[in-house]
């Protein structure tokens, strides 16, 4: 079958709805007759916290165009803090856009109450106006962009990222081990730098996955000062999960330690 041109193009949008609010809000929309486009694919979740920046970034590789998440507004999860690690977490995920090259705007984050029937019908039509403005996602098919979003996952699993975004909560209301409480600004500019920093490092290890590259190759790719690659791959190298390979001439090159064989 021909692809459908941009005029036929309709938005896909997955919608994950937690089943005490969103989900609840979006069932009285359909019964009070709200009308509203049928792009967003909703699925139900106990609470939108069991929504990963993993599962998001693998639904925009397998091709859609945009995830709207629904929750119930701050303090009234039915497992009290969850949407609150939501909200964090999305601020996470939409970073992680931002450096893959992905407009962030691709994921929206809503509350909605069990009795917000119309705002449901306005959150759906609102967004999907927005996702057909930015056109088709380019995730599926650009092959540079599909590492880097590949490179975002990964991130997102890293020890470091899912520490600080689960113990943001406890880092600014009760403090670290040494009883100071972070400043929540602060809190979110090492998140941002650690963030980038992940990002970086799981871009290198991605793009050396299938053949060695040296620093300067690296830096052009990425488009990354060459000393701030070569910081990352002493970093890569401490933890063994890069190794220097056969020099090209004089040049060392860095190739991705696979764990359980050759890649
Ligand atoms: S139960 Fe609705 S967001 Fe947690």
């Amino acid at each position: 079958m021909a692809e459908a041109s941009q005029a036929q193009w309709e938005p896909k949008i997955i919608g994950f709805l937690c089943n005490w609010c969103s989900y609840a809000g979006a069932d009285l929309c359909g019964v009070s007759r709200y009308q509203y486009p049928t792009n967003v694919r909703a699925v139900r979740v106990m609470c939108s916290t069991r929504i990963s920046p993993h599962l998001v970034l693998d639904i925009l590789k397998a091709g859609a165009d945009g995830v709207l998440l629904g929750g119930c507004h701050i303090g009234d999860c039915h497992y009290i803090s969850g949407n609150y690690y939501t909200e964090k977490r999305v601020r996470l995920m939409k970073r992680l856009l931002e450096e893959s090259g992905v407009e962030p705007e691709r994921l929206r984050l809503e509350w909605v109450s069990a009795s917000e029937g119309e705002k449901f019908s306005k959150i759906v039509t609102d967004f999907t106006e927005q996702v057909r403005k930015l056109g088709p996602s380019k995730v599926k098919k650009d092959e540079k962009l599909r590492s880097r979003v590949a490179a975002a996952d990964d991130a997102s699993e890293t020890f470091r990222l899912k520490a600080l975004v689960g113990r943001e909560l406890n880092l600014v209301n009760k403090g670290n081990v040494y009883n100071n409480k972070l400043d929540p600004a602060e809190l979110d500019r090492i998140i941002d730098s650690a963030t980038e920093e992940e990002f970086e490092r799981s871009l290198i290890l991605e793009l050396s996955m299938s053949k060695p590259r040296s620093v300067k190759e690296l830096g052009e790719i990425m488009e990354v000062p060459t000393d701030k690659v070569l910081r990352h791959i002493v970093a890569l190298r401490q933890k063994n999960m890069i190794a220097m390979e056969h020099p090209e001439g004089f040049t060392p090159t860095y190739k991705t330690i696979v764990i359980g064989g050759e890649q």
